[in-house]
């Protein structure tokens, strides 16, 4: 394993290990939620073999069992991750665990019926490896649900301009700050995820679908991407996150000149923001320069 990968795992794992029961229902709820606005069709999953690749607190592997698959692998980078998780849902008899990378998983091709890869190939060092892996080990005619970081908006430009800002303040004083900030544990994993993982790709709509087409993949449909549940619905959750991000960088304890200059950088973006939106063009537009694509989550037919 490399050695980004490692870190890679380590830093998910030390944030799903300190998951409460409740925060893991209320991340189910919001995957029930999503399927159901998206008219997800059931029979995807009822009796059904499934892989959850990357598959961080199980979430997912947990849902799809729930729902009636017949059998459900979640596999992850993290060793930890993959022991806690088999630990804690060893209750739930045909679901089962691995540690394995997204680049090289081990089963044979057209092994699944339906392969979920949630928030996970944006963080891997070879992205088209390990999209070509999850299409591999899917059958014929199998699904696949993919959620990767869409172009645009300026979330994800204030995340770059700050993660340097982060790494100089350190990762333990930012998890400090948070927690006397009083953040949820999810809200905590959701910026900690942004500001300290060590890879994150962003691709635009049109890159994607350009190469699931090359690689023959059928009926792309993206989900909707304003009943979203999180801080891209409505612009008022959008702006709420550089709110939080200003709380962080505030409440960090040790005076930096950092955590000055990233708190000019948030209000920066916050003035920019709120001066869009009281301009007169299209809530369309509007969302288009602000939000962006926003994640794209996928389902289609190889
Ligand atoms: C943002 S989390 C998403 C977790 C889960 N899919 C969900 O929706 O809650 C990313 C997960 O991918 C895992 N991961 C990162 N790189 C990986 C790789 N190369 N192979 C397998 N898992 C990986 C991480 O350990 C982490 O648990």
């Amino acid at each position: 394993m490399q050695q980004t990968e490692k870190e890679t795992g380590k830093l998910f794992h030390e944030l799903w290990k300190k998951f409460t029961n409740k925060i893991f229902n209320q991340s189910l709820e919001l995957i029930f939620n999503r399927y159901k606005v998206n008219k997800f069709d059931f029979k995807i999953i009822k009796n059904k073999d499934i892989l959850d690749a990357g598959c961080g607190s199980g979430r997912h592997t947990v849902a799809s069992a729930y729902l009636g698959a017949k059998k459900v692998v979640g596999i992850d980078i993290s060793k930890g991750q993959v022991k806690l998780n088999n630990k804690n849902f060893k209750h739930i008899k045909n679901i089962i665990f691995k540690q394995s990378s997204t680049d090289q998983i081990g089963y044979k091709s057209n092994h699944f019926d339906y392969v979920i890869s949630s928030g996970v190939i944006h963080h891997t060092k070879d992205f088209e490896k390990s999209l070509d892996e999850i299409i591999r080990v899917c059958k014929k005619n199998g699904k696949i649900f993919l959620l990767i970081y869409g172009a645009g908006g300026f979330r994800w430009p204030i995340i770059k301009a700050l993660r340097p800002m982060a790494k100089k303040i350190g990762i333990n004083e930012i998890k400090k700050s948070m927690k006397i900030s009083n953040f949820p544990l999810n809200n905590i994993k959701h910026f900690i995820d942004d500001l300290f993982v060590p890879i994150q790709k962003i691709t635009p709509k049109k890159e994607i679908i350009k190469m699931l087409r090359y690689k023959k993949i059928k009926n792309i449909q993206f989900w909707n991407t304003t009943k979203t549940f999180d801080h891209e619905a409505d612009f008022k959750s959008y702006l709420n996150e550089f709110k939080k991000l200003k709380t962080i960088f505030s409440n960090v304890k040790k005076n930096q000149p950092e955590k000055d200059i990233a708190i000019k950088i948030i209000n920066i973006y916050i003035q920019k923001i709120n001066s869009i939106l009281k301009q007169k063009i299209s809530i369309k537009k509007k969302r288009q320069v602000i939000i962006g694509e926003g994640n794209h989550r996928i389902l289609m037919t190889k």
